[in-house]
């Protein structure tokens, strides 16, 4: 698939957002090296904290599928230039998708910016972090 399709999904999933309190919606696609595509919308809740981000969605919905490897994430919302994932998701993407996972953020008007997650998050916490001596 290319690019511009990938575009086309996200924008799909961000149309199923439920988002009745803040009325701001994101789309993902997660696609993963076997070349499966995963769409997550963001899924808010009457208590607020428990909402669940579009990106988030996306990859628990492929963990819980028995995936675990990926190559790219789209990610599009209702922000008038670039939507970019929130803190919590940086963190998830870089703990599941790894350093490499390319995510791409969609522009208002569908072009593209690609950065690596890693950058995204540097000076994570991570799995390493975990090791006790
Ligand atoms: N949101 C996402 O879905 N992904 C992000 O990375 C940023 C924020 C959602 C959460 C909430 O439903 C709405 O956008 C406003 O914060």
């Amino acid at each position: 698939m290319k690019t511009a399709e990938f575009v086309k999904l996200a924008r799909e999933a961000q149309t199923r957002a439920f988002a009745p309190y803040s009325n701001f919606r994101v789309g993902a696609v997660l696609i993963s090296k076997s070349g499966k595509t995963y769409l997550g919308c963001n899924v808010e809740n009457s208590s607020y904290s428990l909402t669940c981000c579009a990106e988030r969605v996306a990859i628990f919905k492929a963990i819980s599928d028995g995936d675990h490897d990926f190559s790219d994430i789209y990610i599009c919302g209702d922000a008038e230039e670039f939507t970019n994932p929130c803190g919590a998701c940086r963190q998830v993407l870089l703990d599941l998708g790894g350093e490499n996972l390319n995510v791409h953020l969609i522009h208002q008007n569908n072009t593209v910016k690609t950065l690596k997650c890693s950058d995204l998050l540097p000076y994570s916490f991570n799995a390493s972090h975990l090791k006790k001596k």
